[in-house]
């Protein structure tokens, strides 16, 4: 199923560094328009469910603790192909190889201290949106 949906939240490294106002530019002049938007903090619980898919992982301690250790900005945003522009407008996961002018070229500082989250397809957008939002906080 092809959405026109994705989800966000700006790090808790972006809060701490006082980067939501000048990310939320950058998702606004990009197009994107907010759909939900909140300032909350992940439970470890939260944060393990949220990044399920990376359990094995080797870096998976390290997420759960910096998701958990300050607020995020979680967002759902609505464009044409949002998911896949949303993620052409971060960048890529490690900000040393992400392109010029992208969110985490601009304000990430490392791998795991990224700045922003960005869903991979239509169908996890919908699982995260809804992780985060009831149906009657989307406008
Ligand atoms: P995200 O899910 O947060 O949008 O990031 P992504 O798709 O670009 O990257 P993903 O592979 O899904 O990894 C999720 C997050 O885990 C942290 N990470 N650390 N130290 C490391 O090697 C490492 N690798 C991944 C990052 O915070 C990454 O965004
Ligand atoms: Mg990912």
């Amino acid at each position: 199923m092809i959405t026109n949906r994705t989800f966000t939240m700006l790090k808790p490294d972006s809060v701490e560094k006082g980067f939501i106002g000048v990310i939320l530019e950058k998702i606004n002049t990009a197009g994107f328009r907010i759909v939900a938007m909140k300032m909350t903090q992940m439970t470890v619980d939260d944060a393990k469910e949220f990044y399920a898919i990376h359990k094995e992982r080797p870096f998976f301690g390290e997420l759960v603790e910096f998701m958990t250790r300050g607020p995020i900005v979680a967002a759902v945003l609505e464009k044409e192909n949002a998911v896949e522009d949303f993620r052409a407008l971060i960048g890529a996961t490690n900000p040393a190889e992400a392109a010029e002018g992208t969110i985490r070229k601009l304000y990430a500082s490392s791998m795991g201290e990224n700045a922003v989250h960005g869903s991979d397809s239509d169908e996890n957008a919908a699982i995260e949106g809804a992780f985060h939002f009831s149906g009657r906080e989307l406008f």
